[in-house]
């Protein structure tokens, strides 16, 4: 399926390819919550085969994988450590103290990466005044684009089995991760408890998220799936498209990290702009545009954004001043230069 724009603003915005409809449309499905549908049985299967974890439970959406792993990790007011800048901190509507509720308690963001002096002042003894320290929250690949060294991640784990902390991995991107280390993803979802992972960014199926872990832990989720409306039925022509997408579509992803770095390399040679290549991990290249003061009151987030938006590009308008630019299965290098010819038409304009 061809998507109209030039759509940069992530890779969730991926339409599903053919032969995804094609299995949506021959799927042999029944009724989920009576354990009834084979094809997500068999997508739960092959998940926990690839991840070599006990068993999976398929969910809706990323966002609904990682709150339903903290619900079914801790109990009410415990504390999670987490990095200030996770997925889950950031974007997933403060649900956390909704859904298990929670307290979640910063660590410093470094890209994903655990300072465990850090963690060793911040997890809590035994005191009546205390939360209990629950868990602990991993993201990689990271949303800023990097991927977090499995040295770092093996010294978390580690630190958790120590202290009786469990360990909960946001790989959203697991595959891109997994790419970006040159590891298998089951090396990286070795260092974690429980893991999940999307089907619906960078592998392109439209819906759905796997959450992984051992057999007790995922019996405790799946009652926690139905506590949160997440008992689906004839859910087997969803889980369809994502077989497809474990099957076919993780090994291309390394087209789109090097598709991000052509891109990187080309932004970077326009004047003005700064991309940050020390976060060129995986598909998303971030970066700043510098002008002079004069210069910037034209360049306005709207202007640019709107300028694209009629070259039928689609980005977000910057965070923090910064922008992102995300690659995947819909862009190729011809749209690459064609983006870049607009981003530079643009500043040309505002000379
Ligand atoms: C790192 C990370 N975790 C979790 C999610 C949440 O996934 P969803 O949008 O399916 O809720 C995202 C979404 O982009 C993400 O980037």
């Amino acid at each position: 399926m061809e998507q109209e724009f030039i759509d940069l603003r992530s890779d969730t915005v991926t339409l599903p390819t053919e032969e995804m409809l094609d299995a949506m449309r021959t799927a042999r499905a029944g009724d989920d919550v009576y354990d009834d549908d084979p094809t997500v049985r068999e997508l739960e299967d092959r998940s926990s085969e690839i991840l070599k974890k006990e068993d999976s439970l398929f969910v809706p959406s990323g966002t609904f994988g990682n709150q339903l792993a903290l619900l079914t990790h801790t109990g009410r007011g415990d504390e999670v450590l987490i990095p200030e800048d996770n997925h889950i901190v950031l974007h997933e509507a403060g649900a956390s103290a909704v859904i298990a509720g929670v307290q979640l308690r910063h660590l410093r963001g470094q890209n994903g990466i655990i300072d465990i002096s850090e963690l060793q002042k911040k997890y809590r003894t035994e005191d009546i005044h205390y939360p209990h320290t629950a868990l602990i929250c991993m993201e990689n690949a990271h949303s800023n684009g990097t991927v977090v060294p499995l040295e770092n991640m093996a010294e978390v784990y580690e630190f958790g089995k120590k202290y009786s902390i469990k360990t909960h991995l946001d790989g959203a991107r697991i595959f891109n991760a997994a790419i970006a280390l040159g590891k298998k993803p089951a090396e990286i979802a070795a260092l974690a408890d429980s893991v999940m992972f999307c089907f619906s960014k960078g592998l392109c199926a439209p819906i759905g998220s796997v959450v992984s872990g051992s057999k007790d832990f995922i019996k405790t989720a799946k009652k926690n799936r139905k506590i949160m409306g997440g008992g689906m039925r004839q859910v087997g022509y969803i889980a369809a498209p994502c077989i497809v997408a474990l099957n076919k579509m993780t090994e291309r992803l390394k087209q789109d990290h090097e598709n991000a770095r052509y891109l990187a390399d080309k932004l970077e040679r326009l004047r003005f702009f700064k991309v940050f290549k020390n976060r060129l991990d995986i598909n998303m290249v971030f970066f700043q545009v510098n002008l002079t003061e004069s210069k910037s009151i034209k360049f306005t987030d709207g202007n640019f954004t709107d300028y694209l938006y009629s070259k039928k590009i689609k980005i977000n308008p910057s965070y923090e001043g910064q922008y992102r630019f995300v690659t995947h299965y819909y862009i190729n290098r011809e749209k690459i230069d064609y983006v870049v010819d607009a981003v530079k038409s643009y500043i040309e304009n505002i000379f």
